[in-house]
């Protein structure tokens, strides 16, 4: 049995990468709060920002993960708040990195020995994983960590067969990013031209990376740039 472990498929990219998965033969299993709507995706509620529930969780992928040949674990969801370095209270960078950061390294502590060779681990970073820009402090500080948890994480998985890597995606067209431009069509639009492609990147785009970087081992600790061709100025 193939099987991918997604956090957050139940929206956006997490769920477009669940159904390429789906499509490919695997057994998809889905950890967040809501549920995913596709059928066949096996849902495990689960709360990143919990200790206990990301415990919970764990405890019954064990027996999938042990009775599967290989598996991809894609550390998807994330938090995205408005905030900057000049008000981000501590207790709010705190609940940011709870769900991007500590819980990722949860699920890892509880599963990364387990993986079978050829499974992989995907961490979703952004193009905020290696530029900032205002108004995000929490997030481009969280999303810098998961580059250097996922360079770390390819150090210490060498000789086990798994391999790792972080997918940056640019202005994807989901809920995550609509909650964070609003609804104006201007601010959309000026957005969507900030690639050299003058459009918003789909979520099954990005899913279609992640499958493939899944397959693909030779790309063990890499960064890869899924973002049509963000302007740099
Ligand atoms: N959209 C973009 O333009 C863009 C650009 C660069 C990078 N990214 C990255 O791509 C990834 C997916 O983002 P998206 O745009 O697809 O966002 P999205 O549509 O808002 O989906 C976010 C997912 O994260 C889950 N999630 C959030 N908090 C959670 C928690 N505490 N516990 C469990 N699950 C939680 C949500 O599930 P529940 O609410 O059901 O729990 C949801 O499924 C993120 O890592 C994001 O940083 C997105």
């Amino acid at each position: 049995m193939q099987t991918a472990i997604i956090t957050g498929a139940s929206a956006g990219i997490g769920r477009a990468t669940a159904q390429r998965f789906q499509a490919a033969g695997f057994t998809v299993y889905n950890l967040s709060r809501r549920a995913c709507p596709d059928e066949g995706v096996l849902n495990i509620a689960c709360d990143l920002q919990s200790e206990a529930s990301i415990a919970d969780a764990c405890s019954e992928l064990t027996a999938v993960v042990n009775a599967s040949s290989s598996v991809a674990l894609v550390h998807n969801a994330s938090q995205m708040l408005k905030d900057s370095a000049l008000d981000c209270s501590s207790e709010s960078l705190r609940a940011v990195l709870e769900t991007n950061i500590i819980g990722i390294n949860g699920l890892n502590q509880q599963l990364l020995t387990l993986l079978p060779r050829s499974s992989s681990v995907i961490y979703v970073g952004s193009t905020l994983s290696e530029k900032a820009v205002p108004g995000s402090f929490s997030y481009v500080t969280s999303k810098h960590a998961q580059l250097g948890m996922m360079r770390a994480t390819c150090q210490d998985l060498g000789g086990r067969g798994v391999h790792t890597t972080l997918v940056c995606p640019g202005f994807t067209d989901t809920e995550m990013l609509r909650t964070h431009l609003g609804d104006n069509p201007e601010v959309r639009a000026a957005i969507a031209d900030m690639n050299a492609f003058g459009r918003m990147i789909e979520p099954g785009e990005i899913a279609e990376v992640i499958v493939w970087a899944h397959a693909n081992p030779v790309i063990n600790g890499t960064v890869l740039h899924a973002n049509l061709g963000q302007r740099e100025s």
